[in-house]
């Protein structure tokens, strides 16, 4: 076996910079799907990525390219997402890989999570090819990207190859670059099997499959393989590539990356960042694996219907399998029932697994607003962690609260540096260091609480920036905050699911903002709502949804009977996505009202 003619690379880059559409234009040029079924985004397998236009997901795919020196070399590519919330999942492509190429948009230049993306890399030590995209516009200004790239972030960009993923420019060259830039890997055949699963999903008919990168040895159908780290055995039903159709090879060789068949029926059996090695003879070490990823953002997830819960618990645990960074535990709401209290990475990584789990497990669910965890320092001198307002102890009983601070870092056009103080004091950061970058970009760094930057902060820095901004994050430490809970009250009642942990500066304007978001959202009823906002015993805020007067039917006055069925439809459909709350019907945006307050 002879590992000089394979390439094992990731493509990485600032979220939008064109990584999908290069590596669209590398299955093309190489041949390895037809003109016909070539369609946009095609690593992007999930609909919620297609929709979005954005990655979520690795994927590891395998191309074979028959280079100008006449040899052909096996590329195993693995692109990945480009979005902060899953910054984990970049880590564990680069793990397997000798190379990265970094992308960069032409017309932006070096922003937030180029910067963060390039240091991975470089830590990880792989060798970097810099591509510059999208040439083929008018405003892409190459010449100067490279100098950010020397500058900013010290790669050496003479052998940076300018390509258009949109014309196809210059992807012959970066495919060239590759073969020179990037080292083979090395392994050794004939030692004890040694691979790291970078990746895996869950499948009803064949158990876990496991993405792996073969570091020693080999891996055939009917090894006797086990899991370093979870102990599980089992018997190898089949090792293959993806192409990107999955396709199925009689062997996976030292330096491949492809995937195992584990026909492995429990979803905890398999575990990302774990070493596989031969049962029978398996390697003394186990790989580092993986930092695991610490979830910053916890909402509750309930089933609308009462009866799926058993069915909810199931599809985390299966989900699990795919995206190892979630956490969660059950939890118990007066409003909601049971459900459970989930760990995200990030209000991005919480929109796709809540759509995920409605969508791949056919569920209909109220996700509850963001928290993050909280350290609560209780005047008998113990400290609680709490990820949920309803766990937060009686105010007597409280000494102080501290909660995450995080460093973050905006990269911005220095004419928005204003702009971006004044969001970032509304948002109680407090500026640490502001770096002339080049001419044309200011890197400005301050802390800032967690549960500031998790509302809506990213749009507000993008519309106040006019999208020029570039943020980027990581957890800092745990600050004292004077910290309140700020409860809604429907018709009287304390509804559980709608309370929230808050500033206390900031605990008037939201309770107010609420109190008139929730009239917008919760429908008219037959009697009067009245919504309360309150700290304790004390009401802070009002608003009150009228009662309904017509029939909805009333204004068809007999006439249109599609019409009438089309309108009693939608009311059926608008029925199941609410949920009663006492005598209330409550649509399910209402728990996240927070997040549309102003
Ligand atoms: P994430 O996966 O979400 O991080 O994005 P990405 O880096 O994979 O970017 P993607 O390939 O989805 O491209 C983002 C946008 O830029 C899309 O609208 C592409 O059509 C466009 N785009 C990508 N490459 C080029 C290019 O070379 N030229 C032009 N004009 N547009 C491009």
């Amino acid at each position: 076996t002879d590992t000089s003619h394979i390439r094992n690379f990731s493509i990485v880059a600032h979220i939008d910079h064109g990584k999908s559409t290069i590596s669209d234009r590398i299955l093309e040029l190489t041949n390895t799907v037809e003109e016909r079924d070539m369609e946009a985004q095609l690593l992007d397998t999930m609909d919620i990525e297609r929709e979005r236009g954005i990655t979520i997901k690795s994927n590891a795919v395998r191309v074979m390219y028959t280079a100008d020196d006449g040899e052909t070399y096996q590329f195993n590519l693995i692109d990945t997402p480009g979005h902060v919330d899953f910054t984990y999942e970049v880590s564990r492509s680069l793990a397997a890989c000798e190379g990265a190429v970094l992308v960069v948009d032409a017309t932006q230049g070096v922003e937030a999570q180029t910067v963060s993306n390039a240091n991975l890399a470089m830590n990880a030590d792989l060798d970097i090819v810099p591509a510059i995209n999208k040439i083929d516009l008018p405003s892409a200004h190459p010449d100067e990207v490279k100098l950010e790239i020397e500058d900013e972030l010290a790669i050496p960009a003479d052998d940076a190859v300018c390509v258009s993923g949109k014309t196809g420019e210059g992807i012959h060259d970066l495919l060239e670059a590759i073969v020179f830039l990037i080292s083979p890997p090395q392994g050794d055949p004939s030692a004890p099997l040694k691979a790291l699963i970078l990746d895996s999903y869950f499948d009803e008919y064949r158990g876990v499959v496991a993405t792996v990168r073969v570091f020693d040895g080999g891996i055939k159908k009917g090894d006797q393989l086990q899991m370093m780290q979870a102990g599980h055995a089992f018997l190898v039903d089949g090792v293959g590539v993806k192409r990107p159709a999955e396709t199925l090879v009689d062997e996976l060789s030292v330096g491949e990356v492809g995937f195992v068949v584990t026909g492995l029926k429990d979803p905890e059996a398999v575990r990302v960042g774990d070493t596989l090695t031969g049962a029978l003879r398996p390697t003394a070490e186990p790989l580092p694996g993986y930092r695991e990823a610490k979830p910053m953002v916890y909402t509750g997830i309930f089933p609308i219907d009462n009866k799926d819960y058993e069915n909810l618990r199931d599809a985390l645990e299966k989900l699990h399998v795919n995206d190892p960074s979630l956490t969660w535990s059950p939890e118990t709401s007066v409003a909601l029932g049971f459900g459970f209290r989930v760990g995200f990475l990030g209000l991005l990584h919480m929109e796709v697994v809540k759509e995920r789990l409605e969508r791949e497990f056919d569920l209909d669910l109220i996700a509850t607003s963001p928290s993050v965890d909280y350290h609560v320092y209780k005047t008998d001198g113990t400290m609680l962690e709490v990820r949920s307002p309803q766990d937060l102890p009686d105010v007597t009983r409280i000494d102080h609260i501290e909660e995450p601070y995080l460093k973050a870092k905006v990269i911005v056009p220095p004419e928005y540096t204003g702009a971006v103080m004044q969001l970032s004091i509304e948002h109680r950061g407090i500026m640490t260091d502001m770096i002339h970058l080049s001419q044309k970009s200011v890197e400005m760094r301050f802390d800032i609480p967690l549960a500031e930057l998790i509302l809506d902060f990213f749009d507000q820095l993008k519309s106040r920036t006019k999208g020029y901004a570039s943020l980027d994050y990581e957890f800092a430490d745990y600050r004292p905050s004077e910290l309140v809970k700020l409860d809604i009250l429907l018709s009287g009642d304390e509804v559980d699911a709608l309370s929230f942990i808050v500033h206390k500066d900031k605990a008037y304007g939201l309770a107010r903002g609420l109190c008139d978001k929730l009239k917008e959202i919760i429908p008219r009823q037959l009697f009067e709502v009245p919504i309360q906002g309150a700290i304790g015993n004390k009401i802070i805020a009002r608003s009150t949804v009228k009662a309904r007067r017509k029939d909805v039917l009333a204004k068809c006055y007999g006439g249109d009977i599609s019409r009438k069925r089309k309108l009693l439809e939608k009311q059926k459909e608008g029925k199941k996505r609410m949920k009663a709350i006492g005598s209330v019907e409550v649509p399910q945006e209402a728990f996240l009202a927070i997040l549309k307050v102003e």
